[in-house]
């Protein structure tokens, strides 16, 4: 594919796709075509003014000797950079930097995380419901999906991942500089790149948006760096039904004058990339999952049914349900396969190297690779691979019951594998087993529209941001008979 720009460059990846730019979701545009022409399961983007090229494969093989264990990859300084406005963290650093980040973000990751998280959800939901007052209603509109799913995703971040809670009414709680909290998080990881750039003297000019810009990441970098003063100062022996911040401070405390240890700036910054990496992928995902189901009766009362067999009549789930709930979380996994909020993983050829390409006839092509090679590996060319998913385009949770079922490559592969994968996962199957006990749901349809043409018109309803997704649709919820 060829344009003007390559999506390596900042006009490639900035401006909207169109006939003569790729725009950064270019293989999402272009997902019924772009890998037709070529033989095998790859196929460059090339930009004949500016930008370096980049391969992009569909291909789950491909991805995983990529990915893999000490393979010859790593990430793109620049890109890197991009999302490190605080300095580096376990996600913006080169392979040489990443371990000692990566063993201290791990040990917050752990079985007490995720059983706090699905208590926190549960009270999030009935926050939401009180407070948007639809706890009474026989039935409603939910207006906008995505900003509801966003919340949800904000709140329990910001609560499992730091300790902060949020009410569900924004306008409760402190405010600082005139800004609450919430809109410190939303306006600094929604900007999160313009904050990597920008010169501070650019800051001064009176420009109300970037002033705003400035003061959010500022009280945030204030509000972390109190959280660990704080922590300083309790100390560090009780972890249980900690925060992610908290384990990843107690474990830095351990490497106290060691060269593994976190500087504060370091610590920081890991923790601004939780809620940055946390936050919009997984609302995203969240929020087309329930957008497929409201077009699918069928599959909703199939989850439905398994939440009623699964948890204990006329009580909340408890975390011990979740790995019973497996069609909920095959219902998120095709809502995420059909929709990925992460769109690529992007990697470079460290030295000269061979690629095992699958061909279209069946073998494997091996693809010698040039050192300094650039190579998208591409979730929606994945997804829609009917080689790998067969019927791609149909929207089937069940499946991720089936063994046989490639497994789901969205969350990365190998050592650098997302590590909120199971948080993403646990997160969703909560909110999505609550709504579904709960309400059914349907399309808003307009006079004389199908259920298909709503769907025809909602599967290209999106934009690619921090997390790439659908923007604002409505949903008609309808309460169910039984409730807890
Ligand atoms: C649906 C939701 C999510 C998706 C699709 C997703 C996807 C990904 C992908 C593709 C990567 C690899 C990026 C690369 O190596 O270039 C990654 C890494 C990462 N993700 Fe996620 N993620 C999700 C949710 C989360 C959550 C909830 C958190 C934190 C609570 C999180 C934290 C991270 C971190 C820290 C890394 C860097 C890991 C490392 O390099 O060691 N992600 N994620």
């Amino acid at each position: 594919m060829t344009f003007l720009a390559s999506v390596f460059s900042v006009p490639g990846a900035m401006l909207p796709s169109s006939s003569l730019n790729p725009g950064m979701a270019v293989n999402w545009k272009w997902r019924h075509t772009m890998y037709k022409k070529s033989p095998i399961e790859m196929t460059p983007v090339i930009g004949i003014l500016i930008g370096r090229p980049m391969l992009y494969t569909n291909s789950p093989e491909v991805t995983k000797q990529i990915l893999g264990n000490k393979a010859p990859w790593d990430k793109f300084q620049e890109t890197v950079n991009a999302l490190a406005p605080m300095g580096p963290n376990v996600f913006a650093t080169m392979r040489d930097e990443w371990p000692r980040h990566r063993k201290a973000v791990a040990p917050g990751f752990n079985t007490g995380l995720y059983a706090s998280l699905w208590r926190e959800t549960i009270s999030t939901y009935y926050d939401c419901l009180a407070t948007e007052k639809w706890e009474n209603q026989k039935e409603f509109i939910m207006t906008d999906v995505p900003a509801v799913t966003s919340k949800f995703a904000l709140y329990l971040i910001s609560k499992c991942g730091f300790g902060i809670h949020l009410s569900w009414n924004g306008d409760v709680g402190e405010r600082i500089k005139g800004m609450s909290l919430q809109e410190c998080f939303e306006v600094t990881s929604s900007s999160v790149i313009i904050l990597s750039f920008i010169p501070q003297w650019m800051y001064r000019l009176p420009i109300p948006a970037l002033r705003r810009l400035y003061d959010a990441s500022n009280i945030l970098e204030t509000i972390l760096q109190g959280i660990i003063d704080q922590r300083r100062v309790e100390g560090f022996n009780e972890t249980e039904g900690k925060d992610v911040f908290s384990l990843l401070l107690a474990a830095n405390e351990l490497e106290k004058g060691s060269k593994d240890a976190l500087s504060d700036r370091e610590l920081r910054s890991n923790v601004f990339l939780l809620l940055l990496a946390g936050h919009e992928t997984t609302s995203k995902a969240i929020a087309a999952t329930l957008g497929e189901l409201a077009c699918h009766p069928e599959e909703q009362q199939r989850a439905y049914e398994e939440i009623m067999s699964v948890s204990s009549k006329g009580k909340d789930p408890i975390y011990d349900d979740f790995e019973r709930l497996s069609f909920i979380q095959g219902c998120f996994m095709e809502g995420l396969r059909m929709y990925p909020s992460a769109l690529v993983t992007t990697r470079r050829a460290m030295e000269d190297t061979v690629l095992h390409v699958p061909g279209k006839d069946g073998t494997s092509v091996p693809l010698h690779i040039r050192e300094g090679t650039a190579v998208n590996m591409d979730y929606c060319g994945i997804a829609y691979n009917s080689r790998v998913y067969p019927d791609p385009y149909a929207f089937k949770p069940a499946r991720w019951l089936d063994p046989a079922t490639e497994p789901l490559l969205n969350f990365a592969y190998g050592p650098r594998v997302c590590i909120g994968r199971k948080f993403a996962i646990v997160e969703s199957t909560a909110v999505l087993t609550l709504f579904i006990r709960d309400y059914t749901f349907e399309p808003v349809l307009k006079e004389g529209q199908t259920v298909e043409e709503w769907h025809a018109a909602w599967v290209d309803h999106t934009e690619p941001s921090v997390g790439f997704g659908h923007k604002q649709f409505p949903l008609k919820m309808t309460r169910r008979g039984v409730s807890a």
